[in-house]
């Protein structure tokens, strides 16, 4: 296929398009009767396992979608990322995500350079800093150790990293390490969440770390600019330096802010913002919080069996740690799932099979639905050309069975909304009640099991006049079924299970993009909204300081900012500084 012909022109989507038909005649409820369709769509790596037996989809959509794969020359597409060819052409970077989990011995190259040594070299300054911080040999102005940290974040800076926490926090072995301290992250601009994020803390105790790729974003700056007042405030200008550290690819703005740049952490252009959590990004806060040992808890060791396996003393790597109880973490598990994304076969390949079928969804059946946010959110492809058909989903969800009780009236009667069910084996916190049928985890499991067959099997007007429903209710209680789902199952929530979980939706979205030939790796869609919040911005200082008029925006702006003015005008026109009083 030559670079610039649309996927959709190539005969295998031309065969997809015709195949929907086919597929719009089975019913899951049948498919699903079928053992050996169901054996085969169930693939296992690293105690991961897919089973997306209820997709829409028989062994043929299955092969059709290989097919789209290679009219798409994916296997190519992904090794050109591997190989650090510059595949973001709009913004002519590589994109290397991959390389911030490689092992230290591994080389992966951008600009004919290899970046592995540069990534160990951050993140052993990151294991030294946490270390410091950690142990109290670094303390603040006042001689306190730091044992709380604020986040300073928006964006690919905030979301990966709280997802981490998110998970972390609960796990047994990461609430020992990250006993007595805080790690939390202010990222909207509000000024409510600048209190929130102080609420109860002691400048004298707290580390600020700015993230910022750019270090121009908007909203951290003011946001990072706060939290340096509230320090500057309590314990003076020259605490800054203690209080505040910076992860940043322009580590001239950062030192231009006031920090110093001994005390900033790098990452590169080739890590875009979404897929910066495996860099300082994510690193730094997280070793914080739990120390690096817990981040990258096994590195030695990983390299002994690395080399154990290079010279044939141990069959499997994985195998032997999992036997073992090994605790792989975070990185570890991440990079695990990136050698399986680059060699597996596409039938046996996790996130390419996410990637086939999230395709399959969107743009074949025409279900819009699920999460991918600024990468794939795209109306042209990668060339400029206007897109005939939908690329990206709207994902959005719920953990555990909240969803059960607000969403998914609208998934099992409403609209045809594809669901990815994530489920663990072990809880990373098991209760039991002494004699209730089952334990806490079974009981959230058994919702795990249970939704994604009502979705696909449904519930029939004939089984409910078998059981005398009322005539009148027969519709309302009618389940059509035939909504698809997969579920993927976890062995449990470690770090290393959370690097491998996280990798994998990464690469799913780079499958997406590459099939659509879109390019997942800018983001231009976000930039004119912000372009019109500086013309507001500057509109919103000349009103209240030169009670300059409003000019230049439309009628409902115009009165909606008069409104805004008028109602907020004992606002002083040269306001001093109020930080939150909460
Ligand atoms: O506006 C979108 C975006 O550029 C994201 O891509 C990015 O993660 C976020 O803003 C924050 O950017 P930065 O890390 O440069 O502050």
């Amino acid at each position: 296929m030559a670079s610039s012909t649309l996927i959709c022109d190539t005969e295998p989507w031309k065969d997809l398009k015709n195949h929907v038909q086919e597929i719009k005649k089975t019913h899951l409820r049948d498919l699903m009767s079928d053992t050996d369709r169901c054996q085969s769509m169930m693939v296992e790596f690293d105690g991961i396992l897919l089973d997306y037996s209820r997709q829409n989809a028989t062994l043929k959509t299955m092969d059709k979608l290989y097919q789209l794969a290679e009219a798409a020359q994916l296997n190519n597409k992904i090794n050109r990322m591997y190989n650090g060819e510059k595949i973001n052409s709009t913004e002519n970077r590589s994109v290397l995500h991959v390389a911030l989990r490689a092992p230290r011995d591994a080389a992966i190259n951008s600009d004919g350079k290899n970046v592995v040594p540069e990534v160990w070299k951050v993140l052993d300054k990151i294991k030294e800093f946490s270390e410091t911080i950690r142990s109290g040999s670094w303390v603040g102005a006042t001689g306190k150790v730091l044992k709380d940290v604020v986040a300073v974040g928006i964006g690919g800076s905030f979301l990966g990293p709280l997802f981490v926490h998110t998970a972390l926090q609960t796990d047994l072995e990461a609430i020992e390490c990250a006993r007595g301290r805080q790690l939390r992250f202010l990222a909207n601009v509000d000024p409510i969440d600048v209190a929130k994020s102080i609420t109860g803390l002691n400048p004298e105790t707290t580390l600020v770390v700015v993230v910022s790729k750019t270090f121009t974003t908007a909203e951290t700056m003011l946001n990072a600019r706060t939290l340096r007042e509230w320090i500057s405030t309590a314990l003076g200008p020259s605490a800054v330096a203690k209080h505040m550290v910076a992860v940043s690819t322009n580590l001239t703005l950062v030192e231009k802010f006031g920090i110093d740049p001994n005390n900033a952490f790098a990452f590169w252009d080739w890590v875009g913002g979404r897929y910066s959590v495996c860099s300082a990004v994510g690193v730094l806060p997280l070793s914080l919080q739990y120390g690096f040992s817990v981040v990258e808890k096994y590195g030695n060791f990983l390299l002994f069996l690395f080399t154990c396996y290079h010279f044939q003393l141990l069959r499997s790597v994985p195998e032997f740690i999992v036997r073992h109880g090994i605790i792989l973490k975070f990185l570890k598990g991440a990079w695990s799932i990136d050698q399986h994304f680059i060699s597996a076969p596409y039938e046996k390949n996790i996130p390419v099979l996410l990637g086939l079928l999230s395709i399959w969804n969107v743009s074949f059946l025409g279900h819009p639905a699920r999460v991918s946010m600024e990468s794939n959110g795209k109306g042209v492809s990668i060339d400029g050309v206007p897109l005939p058909f939908e690329a990206g989903e709207i994902d959005f969800g719920e953990p555990g069975t909240n969803g059960q009780h607000s969403f998914y009236q609208l998934i099992h009667q409403g609209r045809v909304i594809p669901c990815d069910f994530i489920g663990v084996v072990k809880s990373q916190q098991p209760v039991y009640l002494k004699g209730e049928v089952v334990s806490n985890h079974d009981e959230l499991m058994s919702n795990f099991f249970a939704q994604p067959d009502a979705l696909a099997v449904g519930k029939t007007p004939e089984q409910l006049q078998k059981e005398n429903v009322a005539p009148h209710l027969i519709p309302h209680k009618t389940f059509s079924g035939n909504r698809p789902s997969l579920s993927l199952l976890l062995p449990s929530l470690n770090a290393y299970n959370i690097g491998q979980l996280l990798a994998i939706y990464e690469h799913r979205i780079a499958v997406e993009g590459f099939i659509w030939g879109i390019n997942s790796f800018d983001q231009w869609g976000v930039e004119l909204g912000k372009s019109l919040a500086t013309q507001v911005r500057k509109q919103l200082h000349a009103s209240r300081m030169k009670r300059e008029p409003i000019e230049g925006f439309n009628f409902s702006t115009t009165t909606l900012l008069t409104r805004y003015l008028e109602a907020s005008s004992d606002i002083p026109s040269d306001p001093s500084t109020l930080l939150p009083r909460i």
